[in-house]
């Protein structure tokens, strides 16, 4: 999924620090505080002992819950099958997202809005009588996310949705299954806010991601919550939005102070944060609170990534990386 933010790109940057950093990693409980798409738990799932995956968005769960939290094998062929086979449905996805329902609204064809509305219904129904477990459904559903997301009519973003249906979005959707990484170790995953979470959890590595400046992820990708929440509300405006939470993490005033909050309150011996040079925190604020709590390190990459101009279209854009390391004293 091209995710803002994503730290898929750069995973190979962050095992070589963590491991010159930490040493033999293989015993170590992992949290990813901030998971977003679960690229960073993916990698480190079969690394570790144990991942701890937590993100406060619903399709961040769901992702999480099922390429984290699932590491059993799922029988799904079948199922996917008939999922794929099944003729659209008139849901809330095509009566308020698709312009064929007089929505005004394009984010999806109206063939594919049909197609997810019919595949969410009746993953639903499944779960409800019982045919599949919390397992299947979290695979399911996190397929549907992902597939939904290539179909849809956005220049990268849910912010707004083109005039014209482009090329990806005139496809067909065809549900991919969302395979995760199978092993034998248990693992958890949550949905809360980072700060509270971070009072109820131990470990030995605590990996932190969060948002870098204002771009409020709830209303980024609120089609994503509404497939995975698949609830009833009004569609607000133009975008056809939902309520989203808002992060401190996106505001200003708050961040530095929620930052410190979060790394004096950490149970982990090790904490790496992800932050880029164009982020609310200055390098210099964050290496100010993280030196308040024990030894302070920093390493750096230059890191070649992709956004969405202004005119939509997509564009190379040079920015570095910081990883931000902290061996802390008390834990
Ligand atoms: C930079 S992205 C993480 C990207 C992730 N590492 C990846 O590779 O996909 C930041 C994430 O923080 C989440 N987030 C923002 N505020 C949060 C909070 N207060 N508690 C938990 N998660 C939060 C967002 O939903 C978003 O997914």
């Amino acid at each position: 999924m091209n995710y803002i933010g994503s730290k898929y790109k750069l995973l190979s940057f962050l095992e070589r620090n963590i491991i010159e950093t930490v040493g033999d990693i293989k015993s170590c409980v992992f949290c990813d505080l901030f998971a977003g798409t679960g690229a960073v738990g993916r990698y480190f799932k079969t690394l570790v002992k144990q991942i701890i995956a937590n993100d406060i968005e619903n399709y961040s769960y769901v992702l999480n819950r099922n390429y984290i939290g699932n590491h059993l094998p799922i029988e799904y062929q079948e199922k996917l099958d008939e999922l794929n086979n099944l003729s659209g449905k008139k849901g809330f996805i095509y009566n308020n997202y698709c312009l064929g329902s007089g929505s005004g609204r394009q984010y999806f064809s109206d063939n594919n809005g049909q197609k997810i509305d019919a595949i969410r219904l009746k993953i639903k129904e499944w779960y409800d009588k019982k045919y599949i477990s919390d397992n299947e459904y979290f695979f399911f559903l996190a397929s549907l996310l992902e597939s939904a997301d290539k179909v849809a009519n956005t220049a990268s973003v849910y912010g707004a949705f083109l005039k014209q249906l482009k090329k990806t979005a005139q496809k067909n959707i065809e549900l991919e299954p969302a395979l995760f990484q199978i092993n034998g170790h248990d693992h958890e995953v949550y949905s809360e806010d980072a700060n509270n979470l971070i009072q109820k959890i131990q470990g030995d590595i605590l990996y932190l991601d969060p948002p870098y400046n204002e771009r409020q992820y709830g209303a980024n990708y609120h089609i994503l919550n509404t497939i995975a929440l698949y609830d009833n509300f009004i569609p607000k405006g133009k975008t056809g939005l939902r309520d989203y939470t808002k992060s401190v993490y996106c505001k200003k005033a708050m961040v530095l102070k929620s930052f410190d909050n979060l790394v004096k309150n950490a149970k982990f011996k090790y904490i790496f944060l992800s932050y880029n040079n164009e982020g609310l925190m200055s390098a210099e604020d964050i290496k100010n609170t993280m030196t308040k709590y024990g030894k302070y390190s920093l390493a750096t990459t230059n890191y070649q990534r992709f956004k969405a101009d202004s005119a939509r279209e997509y564009s190379a854009d040079k920015t570095t990386e910081y990883l931000h390391i902290l061996k802390k004293n008390d834990a």
